[in-house]
């Protein structure tokens, strides 16, 4: 199933996997084993040096991961993915692909949290440095580039403050210096947004995000081209970031469903936002899919869909902000987002409490701020819910 001319909801529902030869599972079975046999030691030594194809142990691949590699290489456009334990593990194992000591790198300051410590604390403990910029204004990245400058890393929506990157134009920027751009795509997916179409090398994912979409697993992925993916397997099997085989099957099975999901995600935080930015309690809503975002026309240039994620910020400041993700019933209080179910979170306080105030501030995250992952519940349901919540005592409500 690699026809070009397959529409989206037919790739994420047969990329990688047919009718399984051995008994005919339709389903995509589970390896659920370490290691696989060799017909002979000469068989063995031949798979070990490259000269038979077959697997070998399951951190070096698997059938299964196999599967779910297939299918978001196929969702990306790109020629190959590497299935790995977690979205960490993507960004970690990709940059440890490309980079060596005395390499730099340019970040965008709205990252994930975690992704922000790698590349301001453990890289450079390891002789690679990091300018970090801010990702809204193009020229500021251009300018960070130096003649050892060998990535550009950023995220597109980024984690939380929903700031975007123009994606064509730092691809441009990196190919004219010989930089790889690297996109962390996570909160767009490849149903919203597709980068490497853009220009970008390499993109990141947070399978425990969306492509698993049911909030019970933790995986990731790193996609590009099969001679970027060929040489990363050799790092990968070094740091030891396996996905499980179980972690695999539930990664992809989910993604069968992705668009559908990602459609009823994108429909439904398009209701809530509005709901929110007509709201007497609230003081501004951040969604690219309204036209008040400060980047909507670069969302309405990249992006086919403007994602689940809304940030908003209440006229009662953090305490306010507190006393909603007190009183909501139907969202849970939780992190991570990508689920079905609707989560609500405070970044300041929580995803990103570990980065310092100052770069909080830097990639827009307010102690005001509270970030929504919107689900794939009935629109009226969770505006109904936030509608109670937000009547809060002390006049904050409507
Ligand atoms: C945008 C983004 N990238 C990467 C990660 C890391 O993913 P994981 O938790 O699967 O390691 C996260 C986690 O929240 C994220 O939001």
């Amino acid at each position: 199933m690699d026809s070009p001319t397959h529409g989206t909801c037919t790739i994420a529902v047969h990329a990688g996997h047919g009718v399984d030869p051995a008994y005919g599972a339709v389903a995509a079975p589970i390896y659920q084993t370490a290691t696989f046999a060799f017909e002979s030691a000469e068989e063995g030594a031949r798979r070990f040096a490259g000269e038979q194809d077959g697997y070998i142990y399951t951190r070096y691949g698997n059938p299964t991961t196999k599967v779910f590699e297939d299918k978001i290489a196929a969702l990306e456009g790109a020629e190959a993915a590497q299935g790995v334990a977690s979205g960490m593990s993507a960004v970690s194992t990709a940059l440890l692909a490309l980079l060596k000591r005395g390499d730099h790198i340019v970040a965008t300051d709205s990252i994930y949290a975690a992704v922000h410590l790698l590349l301001a604390d453990t890289l450079p403990h390891l002789g690679i440095e990091c300018t970090f910029v801010d990702g809204t204004q193009v020229e500021r990245v251009a300018d960070a580039v130096k003649p050892n400058t060998r990535a550009i890393y950023f995220e597109t929506p980024g984690n939380p403050a929903l700031k975007l990157v123009d994606i064509a134009a730092v691809a441009s920027i990196a190919r004219n210096t010989g930089v790889t751009t690297v996109v962390d795509n996570t909160f767009a997916t490849p149903i919203n947004q597709r980068p490497i179409s853009l220009g970008a090398d390499v993109v990141i994912q947070s399978a425990t995000k969306y492509l698993g979409g049911h909030g019970d697993l933790i995986g990731g992925a790193v996609v590009g081209s099969k001679e970027f993916i060929d040489k990363l397997w050799h790092t990968h099997i070094q740091l030891g970031g396996a996905l499980s085989p179980f972690n695999s099957f539930l990664i992809a099975r989910g993604m069968q469903t992705l668009p559908l999901r990602m459609a009823a995600h994108n429909a439904n935080a398009l209701r809530v936002a509005e709901f929110l930015e007509q709201h007497a309690a609230v003081e501004r809503v951040i969604y690219p899919g309204l036209p008040s975002h400060p980047q909507h026309e670069l969302a309405r240039r990249q992006m086919s869909g403007y994602g689940g994620m809304v940030c908003f910020e209440l006229k009662g400041g953090i305490e306010a902000g507190r006393a909603l993700m007190n009183s909501v019933r139907l969202c849970t209080l939780t992190v991570s987002l990508g689920d079905v179910r609707t989560l609500i979170c405070h970044p300041a306080s929580m995803t990103h409490a570990e980065v310092p105030p100052a770069e909080r501030e830097k990639a827009g995250i307010t102690d005001g701020l509270v970030r929504l992952s919107v689900g794939v519940e009935d629109a009226d349901d969770l505006i109904a819910d936030l509608d109670q919540a937000l009547d809060i005592p002390g006049g904050m409500g409507p």
